[in-house]
């Protein structure tokens, strides 16, 4: 699908603030990809279509989820929100007939991060969390500022703000997050 395809599709499935979140990320994606020489285009449609399977209820996330085969475990009852990024590549694929691996993978982990991300996970999974829309966190600003020079140290400090909350918050740590922060701490 052409990138104005994809916009058009996408701007019918998800609500408004989700579309233009999603906006956010691919202009940034495509900013940090000029920043670190990586490829402007594809940074630009994993941006666009990382939300992409938030176009639909948790029930219906669920059920692609037992369709697609992706095991449930980790995500169901704690952490359902986790759903719409392993399902991120399989309805970009079959939706939106993407098929570049790379994106597909970036979008796959840009909830929580894995250890070793290609530059363009990172991209994705930093944008994701910093695109101008997003609501002023403690620490955002440093993470802005971050996201254009160092990626590894950014990470590291997305993670680190994200576990700090959650733990200030009394929630549950998914153990893909601490693993991924265990890497870049490293
Ligand atoms: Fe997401
Ligand atoms: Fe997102």
């Amino acid at each position: 699908m052409s990138i104005n395809e994809i916009e058009e599709k996408l701007s019918q499935v998800l609500k408004p603030g989700r579309y233009r979140h999603s906006q956010g990320v691919a202009y940034t994606a495509a900013n940090m990809a000029m920043v670190f020489d990586q490829d402007i285009e594809k940074a630009f449609r994993a941006g666009m279509l990382h939300d992409c399977a938030k176009g639909y209820s948790l029930k219906e996330q669920e059920d692609f989820c037992r369709k697609y085969g992706i095991c449930l475990d980790e995500m169901l009852p704690d952490s359902p929100q986790l759903m719409h990024s392993a399902l991120a590549p399989f309805i970009a694929r079959d939706c939106y007939q993407e098929e570049d691996p790379e994106i597909l993978a970036a979008i796959e982990c840009h909830t929580t991060g894995k250890p070793g991300m290609t530059p363009l996970e990172q991209i994705i999974f930093i944008a994701d969390y910093m695109e101008p829309n997003r609501k002023m966190i403690p620490g955002l600003p440093e993470v802005r500022r971050l996201a254009f020079q160092d990626l590894d140290l950014c990470t590291r400090t997305i993670l680190k703000n994200t576990i700090d909350y959650l733990k200030s918050q009394g929630q549950k740590i998914g153990h893909k997050t601490i693993e991924t922060y265990e890497f870049y701490q490293a």
